[in-house]
């Protein structure tokens, strides 16, 4: 006979609230809460909402399993509608989900996707080539991934506006994990891009005549399963959805480039060898921190190690705790992109942009797009320029998301010759 598992709840962590140590501790709160508790998952409050937070490639396939997690309701409203907006895929589920994420991933074909990185690389090189001093990484690559994104989607973007947009992109990202003034500021862009995209689908399904291929237009004639057009401001949501990120890419160049200060020996073997692109970009995605964790809620009562998590639960998944797993990753806390080599990565390994399946899930529509354009950059950093960081490559805890203060600066920059 076997006797039946005890399984009691989550062990609490964190004092009455936790959001001050979350917000002093950043991207070490989940894996310090799992250390205190001596548990993969815990229970605390966060901003007076209770939560769950789980880590570890198990818990991240048992929150990829739609039957036991859902997405409607799990992020609260107002991180919600300055980090993703209202009514966009993010909170759908099953095959409301599917068929809106089929719409978003239409235009992400390979050939696509090589095209775009072609775009802004091309714009990169000529940024970095006409520098005459010190160039701010970040914002240039923000600055080309910007014109290409909106050329990518049929966005009109004229070129005195470029600066303004860019910012506007870049606050929403800032703006999701600030409190007060930054909150407000991301609200403020939201809005101005949100009412700028939904006048301009009203005007795309107005026209007559042949249509583009192009997102902007296959978002503004998308039907729901209902067979109702979207509402402009959701069809403006989800347009950005696919512009905002693109040009939070930026943020994971300033990274790379963060890694290769700290590693230059990484950045001799990059030069003349791109077989090395994808190990030090997936290296890249795995061991720097971008996005803290996703949110969803329970469906059911789910076991998890010796605990049940309760139904109807609010549950965060750690992603960077989660590519630190020492089950899956051996040293976990070395930068080592040679583990990447002939490695097989299996799909709730490496979850800096979520985890489960591609095609149906909630995984990053836009991954395969970040990869390509890191090795792009890569390329650049290492086989088109040599240049000098000219910033401390620290990471400031607190910072969602993070990079050396004062910017990633790179001086005596130079065209390689070959
Ligand atoms: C800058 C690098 C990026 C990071 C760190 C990132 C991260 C993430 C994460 C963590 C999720 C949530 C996964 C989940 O809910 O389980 C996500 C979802 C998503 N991302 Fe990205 N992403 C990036 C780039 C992109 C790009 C380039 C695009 C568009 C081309 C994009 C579009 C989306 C969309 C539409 C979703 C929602 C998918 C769904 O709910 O079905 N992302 N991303």
């Amino acid at each position: 006979m076997t006797a039946a598992i005890q399984r009691s709840t989550p062990p609490r962590h964190g004092g009455i609230d936790a959001l001050p140590r979350l917000l002093a501790e950043g991207y070490e709160f989940v894996t310090r809460g799992c250390r205190a508790t001596g548990s993969r998952v815990f229970a605390t409050r966060l901003g007076g909402i209770p939560v769950v937070c789980m880590q570890g490639v198990e818990a991240a396939r048992l929150f990829y399993d739609e039957e036991r997690f859902r997405r409607a309701g799990a992020v609260p409203r107002p991180v919600r509608s300055v980090l993703f907006g209202i009514g966009g895929v993010q909170g759908l589920d099953d095959a409301e989900h599917r068929h809106r994420r089929q719409m978003l991933r239409r235009h992400l074909t390979p050939a696509a996707l090589d095209a775009l990185r072609d775009d802004v690389v091309g714009a990169l090189r000529q940024r970095l080539d006409r520098a005459t001093g010190p160039v701010d990484l970040h914002r240039e690559a923000g600055l080309a991934l910007t014109v290409a994104v909106h050329d990518f989607c049929g966005v009109p973007l004229p070129e005195p506006d470029v600066g303004q947009r860019f910012r506007d992109m870049q606050v929403m990202v800032t703006g999701a994990a600030a409190l007060g003034p930054g909150r407000v500021r991301a609200m403020v862009a939201r809005r101005r891009v949100e009412m700028l995209l939904s006048d301009l689908v009203e005007r795309t399904r107005a026209q007559d005549g042949d249509r583009l291929d192009d997102p902007l237009t296959t978002v503004s004639l998308h039907r729901d399963l209902d067979g109702r057009l979207l509402p402009p401001d959701v069809a403006a949501v989800e347009l950005l959805n696919l512009m905002r990120p693109t040009v939070a890419v930026n943020w994971y160049v300033g990274l790379l480039a963060v890694a290769l200060a700290r590693h230059p020996h990484v950045l001799d073997q990059l030069r003349g060898d791109p077989a090395w692109r994808l190990p030090v970009v997936q290296e890249v995605r795995r061991h720097l921190p971008f996005f803290p964790f996703v949110a969803a809620r329970t469906r059911m009562e789910v076991p998890f190690g010796d605990t049940t998590v309760p139904d109807d639960t609010r549950v965060l998944l750690d992603l960077y705790g989660t590519n630190h797993d020492p089950d899956a990753w051996d040293d976990p806390a070395r930068f080592e992109p040679a583990r990447f080599v002939d490695r097989p990565v299996g799909a709730n390994e490496l979850v800096p942009q979520g985890g489960g399946d591609d095609v149906a899930g909630h995984r990053c529509v836009g991954e395969q797009l970040t990869i390509r354009l890191l090795e792009g950059a890569a390329g650049l950093l290492a086989d088109d320029f040599t240049w000098r960081p000219d910033f401390a490559p620290v990471l400031p805890r607190g910072h969602l998301p993070t990079l050396p203060p004062g910017g990633v600066v790179l001086t005596d920059v130079r065209a390689r010759t070959p």
